[in-house]
């Protein structure tokens, strides 16, 4: 579960000129755009369009037919992480030193823009395998200071 890379032109030409060749190629595009970026970014829309020999009014139409697609990036992560008594003992407090010194990230601080935030919890009931986080609702055990940071993505 790594944060999405930014939108990148030639990389979404290179999705949309890998899967040309299916037949009805508009929606594994969309799919393999959308895994990759996180969203469909307007930009995509000529390009689709272009390579398929389809109207920009196909490739929209497909696009707000079917509500899983987003167009713009998803909103930035919030990572909660367990700094309780259990989790301290296996490291979490080095852990959010880490995060401030090697990747700027400050728990509880006010994030950045467009980067994903730390916020912090105490217990999420996975004391066993802790350092734990909770994330969009998936629980994290043994998590270190780069898979947090992962998470969280780069700034924008
Ligand atoms: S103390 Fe961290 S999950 Fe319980």
């Amino acid at each position: 579960m790594a944060a999405y890379p930014a939108w990148d032109e030639d990389g979404a030409r290179l999705i949309v000129a890998s899967l040309s060749h299916l037949e009805g190629a508009t929606l594994p595009i969309l799919h393999a755009l959308q895994d990759e970026f996180g969203y469909v970014d307007p930009q995509a829309v000529p390009l689709i369009a272009e390579t398929l020999n389809l109207s920009l009014a196909d490739v929209h139409g497909t696009i707000s037919f079917y509500h899983d697609f987003r167009t713009t990036p998803p909103p930035p992560r919030l990572v909660k992480l367990c700094r309780a008594e259990a989790c301290q003992a296996v490291g979490c407090e080095t852990l959010v030193e880490e995060l401030a010194r090697e990747h700027g990230i400050v728990v509880d601080g006010p994030g950045s823009e467009g980067r994903g935030a730390v916020e912090s919890v105490y217990c999420l009931g996975n004391c066993a395998l802790g350092p734990s986080a909770l994330v969009e609702g998936e629980l994290l055990g043994r998590v270190d200071a780069d898979r947090i940071a992962a998470l969280c993505g780069e700034p924008r």
